[in-house]
This record gives structure tokens, C-alpha cells and sequence, in this order.
């Protein structure tokens, strides 16, 4: 009956955590994903979050409308676009609760191929594994922009500006406002005007994808390059999740927001959102976007949980600075800089797919076959590990 079936190859991340736990090594690490695990390697749930959990309660929960809890759609656009943002009060965003950032993602890539069925999408390379998968679910052919620059651990900048001054109109470019997914490499805030510039002169179509909001600098700061776009008026979409900010990874919760031109088309996109929603699965999961709800509602919550994020980001922050001085000590001759200027939850680490399976094989140690290594899975108990396994591997 299935033989014709094709065997699904696996997924470059999720199926490298089912191989981990697979793994009977005691002594495993896993920096594969992008979780975060604080210094005791547990997956923290936030105070504040939990403080909202626990009025929340968990009985009964009726169904949400198709485009998600009203009270939840209006926090995350303040959130994300800044409370005083005039489109909001202009009623031009449109904001879906999704299935976490994946789903805004998969929502935003339908809509824009049913009603830009000529549009093509580029994305930088490199990028989260996920989003070409989801692009081209949706449809698109998906091609990728100059990004990273192996050469200078940095932005082939010129080379991404040029690439983007020769698109067509109506060109999807997905972007990373903050902690860029896989490489930690982010552009700066002049770079963020300069790209967006060419944007609104191309009239292409930026899609923004936000997962890690807070991780990077600050809640303003990472929103900088999505806030400018709304000030300069492009068709954006915004993608976001709750997963590492709140750890509500399995709750999946998340945003989808797309800025019209006027609050009669906005109503339009959300029309055909709800459309979407309700012929896939009808409406979001209550439980997760309730919490976020209350905790972004209520200040003072919102006020101890943004505290609480900032300690998880100051907290990588010291883990990028104990690994540079680690390896720095055990290979002078090399330039380690990189670790402490990379932004968020990942490192490109430099480290060639032959030394990550070393990695792998003689240390137990679980890092992406990129070289991406999630910096939030090391702790007081593991770097010094993780550190002298990856100077062995630099080294040989
Ligand atoms: C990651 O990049 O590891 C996370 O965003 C988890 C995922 O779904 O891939």
C-alpha cells in the first residue's frame, strides 16, 4: 500500500535530537537546538510566567476565534512594534495568533503566494534550515541572498545590498531582526537603514522573522530593524514566537503581524487569515497564549518577565565570554573574538563538518553539522568540557 512512499530524509536538527537521545553516553551534551537550559542544564519556566500560568488555571478552555485571542494579537503588536507605534493606532496591522513562529511563518508564506503567486523568496545564507522548508512548502521557489562571510566571521554586506538592488518588485526577503539563526551574526542598526532603504526603493516584500526577542540587546533594540520598517511604510510581515522567551516551546505560541496600507486592507489580510486558519486547523491551542497574554498585559509581570529575559541573555552573554577565554588560553594563535561579538542563542563556530563529527563521536558533544552550536546549553558544569573538546578538535 505505502511502498511507493518516499523515506523521509530527516531534519537537520530535529531528527540530530532524536539521535542524541538515542545516545547511551552518560556524559552526552546536547547543543544541537535552540532551547534554553539554564546553568543547572534545566529548561527554565520563567516567574513571571508562571505567575500567569497559575491564574490562569487549566480548566476548560473554550475555543479561541480563527485569528487567535484578542487580547493576545494587541500585546504582541505593541510588544514588537512599540506601543506608541501610529500604525497601530491607524488599525493598519493585521496580528494572527499562530502555532508558534513556524506557524506565522507557513501563514505569511500561503498568503503571499495566493496573492503574489509570481513572487519568489530569497533567504540569507545561511538560514534556519526550517525557513527554506517552509517556503517551499507554501509553494515558492526559494533562492538565498549574500549573508555570511566566512572570511571575516561577519556580513558580506556590499555583496547583500547589491543582491537586493537587483530583485523585482513584490521579491520576498525573509530577514532577522535580531540573533540571526544559525550564524549569531546581526547587522548593525546603520546597516538596518541602509538595507531597508534598497527595500522600499526595490518595493520588495521584507518578511521578518523574530524568535528571539531580547536576546540579542534589548526588547526595543532587536525590534529595530521591524520598527523601522513600519516607519518607512514597507508591506511587512513579522513572524514571532514565545518558545525561548517565554519556554513555551511545546505551548506553540506565536504572531503573526502584516502592516497595510490602509485599515481596510488590513481587515482584507485578515480576512483571508482566518480563512487560511480555519481550513488547516480551525484555531490556535488557548493555554500558551492566554499566559503570554497575561504576562504582557499586567506591567508589573511584563516588567519582572522582561527582567527575567534579560538575566538568560546575560547569562549566554558569560557563557560566549568563558568559552572565547577557554579556547583563547589553549590556542593563542587563533582569533576567538567571534564568540563574544555573536548575538543570541547561536554560534557559528567555525568548526567544519569533519571536526563537528569528532565532536560528536569521541566527546558526545552535539552541535548542528554546520558548525551552529547553541551557546544557551552551556553551563558552570559542562563548558570547561565543551571548551577542551573543541580545542582538541581546532587543534588537530
Ligand atoms: C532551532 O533553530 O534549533 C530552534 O528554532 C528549534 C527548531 O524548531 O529548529
Amino acid at each position: 500500500m505505502y511502498q511507493h512512499v518516499q523515506a523521509y530524509a530527516g531534519d537537520p536538527i530535529l531528527s540530530l535530537v532524536e539521535t542524541f537521545q538515542q545516545d547511551p553516553r552518560p556524559n552526552k551534551i546536547s547543543l544541537a537546538i535552540g532551547i534554553y537550559f539554564d546553568n543547572d542544564g534545566k529548561m527554565p519556566l520563567p516567574a513571571s510566567v508562571l505567575a500567569a500560568e497559575q491564574q490562569i488555571g487549566f480548566g476548560v478552555k473554550s475555543y479561541l476565534p480563527m485569528e487567535g485571542h484578542a487580547g493576545f494579537r494587541a500585546e504582541v503588536a505593541k510588544l514588537i512594534l512599540g506601543a506608541d507605534n501610529a500604525a497601530l493606532a491607524q488599525n493598519r496591522v493585521a496580528a494572527v495568533q499562530t502555532l508558534g513562529g513556524s506557524g506565522a511563518l507557513k501563514l505569511g508564506a500561503d498568503f503571499i503566494h495566493r496573492w503574489f503567486p509570481q513572487a519568489k523568496v530569497y533567504v540569507s545564507d545561511p538560514t534556519w534550515d526550517n525557513h527554506r522548508g517552509i517556503f517551499e512548502g507554501a509553494g515558492f521557489e526559494v533562492g538565498t541572498y549574500p549573508y555570511y562571510d566566512a572570511q571575516t566571521i561577519g556580513v558580506k554586506f556590499d555583496e547583500m545590498c547589491d543582491f537586493f538592488r537587483r530583485q523585482p518588485e513584490n521579491t520576498v526577503v525573509l530577514l532577522h531582526p535580531c540573533c540571526h539563526n544559525p550564524t549569531g551574526v546581526d547587522l548593525s542598526a546603520e546597516q538596518w537603514d541602509t538595507v531597508l532603504n534598497i527595500v522600499a526603493e526595490r518595493k520588495l516584500i521584507p518578511f521578518m522573522d523574530i524568535a528571539y526577542q531580547g536576546f540579542g540587546d534589548t526588547f526595543e533594540s532587536d525590534a529595530y530593524a521591524i520598527r523601522k520598517a513600519v516607519a518607512l511604510n514597507l508591506p511587512l510581515f513579522a513572524s514571532c514566537s514565545f518558545s525561548k522567551n517565554m519556554s513555551q516551546y511545546g505551548q506553540r505560541v506565536g504572531a503573526l503581524l502584516v502592516l497595510a496600507p490602509t485599515p481596510e486592507e488590513a481587515q482584507l489580510v485578515l480576512g483571508q487569515m482566518k480563512f487560511s486558519v480555519r481550513r488547516i486547523y480551525s484555531s490556535p491551542p488557548a493555554q500558551g497564549g492566554l499566559t503570554a497574554y497575561h504576562v504582557l498585559s499586567n506591567p508589573e509581570l511584563a516588567a519582572q518577565w522582561q527582567a527575567e529575559v534579560y538575566e538568560m541573555r546575560d547569562r549566554i552573554r558569560a557563557m560566549r565570554q568563558k568559552l572565547y577565554d577557554v579556547l583563547s588560553a589553549r590556542l593563542p594563535e587563533r582569533d576567538f573574538s567571534y564568540f563574544i561579538k555573536q548575538r543570541g542563542m547561536f554560534s557559528y563556530t567555525g568548526l567544519t563538518v569533519e571536526q563537528v563529527h569528532r565532536l560528536r563521536d569521541e566527546f558526545a558533544i552535539y552541535v548542528l553539522d554546520s558548525g551552529r552550536l547553541c551557546v544557551a546549553g552551556l553551563n558552570d558544569g559542562n563548558i570547561d568540557m565543551v571548551a577542551d573538546a573543541m580545542a582538541a578538535v581546532f587543534a588537530a
